[in-house]
């Protein structure tokens, strides 16, 4: 086995918090194991570009509990090219890398089985507040997201009791309902609309609100996934149907930032660790995953057509303390 000496991080795609703590744990397990760092910039733009910063072991202090990513982050349009993929191969040999540790999520990680077939060794981290990655249960930054909307509803909350309203919260998860989902169950929403479940505006709606207020219930949280429509129809849809105006927010992109929680800290700081090991060890063109309180690793390719099916038992748990009926048990 050919003995590593420098390999190469970067964060790529939508940020999300542990993003840092994962480049940190890359970075200080490759210097335990007498590997070289470079940090990418820009993500798969900044192979490209041959965007690039040395990492040492102070330079990654003190940002594990920052939010973010110091690498910088974004979604390139060339590297969806052969030929800005092979700038970035050019890059590569170059810098002399003997792999690299992508960072992110989905997007991320079909880059990263485009690189590995043009024979540049990759191992992904899945990190995304969408928790959206059919490999793992778990990606970087989902707790911290679902927290951040948790505190924002709360305080919503707050007012909507007081002048007895209704608020319809739309928040992010692309085209999964995973975020609103948890982020419903822990605010004890009227009503969870997610994009895995066809929506029957009566019967998850309407007559949600209806049975809350026959409950004795004055005020109403609808929680919509922004996969699943958006809060601004759905809101005019409520008040064309009871006559009541509900008052929207959308959550958008605060809910990628902030300081990382525990869970996000502690697990980036694993997956970095065994994402550098693996690639000393040999094992490479695969994705570190969590499964079953560990760690595991999943090749690209096998991960990327995996699915991930939202937990409809959750669903029904949250219409259960809702007083709603519940949906047939037939998933
Ligand atoms: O994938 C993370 C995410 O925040 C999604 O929840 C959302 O749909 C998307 O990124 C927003 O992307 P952008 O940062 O390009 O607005």
């Amino acid at each position: 086995m050919k003995k590593i000496k420098r390999i190469g991080v970067l964060t790529s795609g939508g940020d999300a918090p542990g993003m840092n703590a994962a480049v940190r744990a890359v970075v200080r397990t490759a210097i335990a194991n007498g590997i070289e760092c470079i940090g990418i910039r820009r993500g798969w733009q900044g192979l490209i570009q041959s965007d690039f910063v040395p990492l040492t072991r102070e330079s990654v202090g003190h940002i594990l509990s920052r939010g973010g990513t110091i690498l910088y982050t974004a979604r390139s349009d060339e590297f969806r090219e052969e030929k800005g993929r092979l700038k970035a191969v050019a890059t590569c040999k170059m810098l002399g890398l003997d792999g690299i540790v992508a960072i992110g999520g989905d997007g991320t990680f079909r880059g990263a089985l485009e690189l590995s077939r043009l024979g540049v060794p990759v191992v992904g981290v899945p990190a995304t507040i969408d928790n959206d990655i059919s490999c793992t249960n778990y990606t970087i930054g989902f707790d911290t997201a679902c927290n951040t909307a948790i505190e924002c509803i709360d305080k919503l909350r707050d007012t909507m009791q007081s002048h007895e309203r209704c608020s319809v919260v739309e928040v992010m998860g692309r085209n999964a309902g995973f975020l609103a989902l948890y982020v419903g169950i822990a605010v004890g929403a009227t009503a969870v609309l997610v994009p895995e479940k066809e929506m029957d505006f009566e019967k998850d709606v309407i007559e949600r609100i209806r049975e809350a207020r026959l409950a004795g219930n004055t005020h109403f949280m609808i929680v919509v996934a922004e996969g699943a429509g958006s809060a601004v129809e759905i809101s005019e849809r409520i008040q064309e149907e009871i006559g009541i105006k509900p008052r929207v927010t959308v959550l958008g992109h605060i809910q990628r930032g902030g300081s990382p929680n525990a869970r996000d800290r502690e697990t980036a700081t694993r997956m970095g660790y065994y994402a550098v090991m693996a690639l000393a060890e040999g094992r490479y063109n695969c994705i570190i995953a969590t499964k079953e309180g560990g760690i595991t690793e999943i090749p690209i390719e096998e991960a990327l057509v995996m699915e991930k099916h939202l937990q409809m038992d959750r669903y029904r748990i949250m219409e259960v303390m809702q007083f709603g009926s519940i949906t047939p048990h037939n998933d």
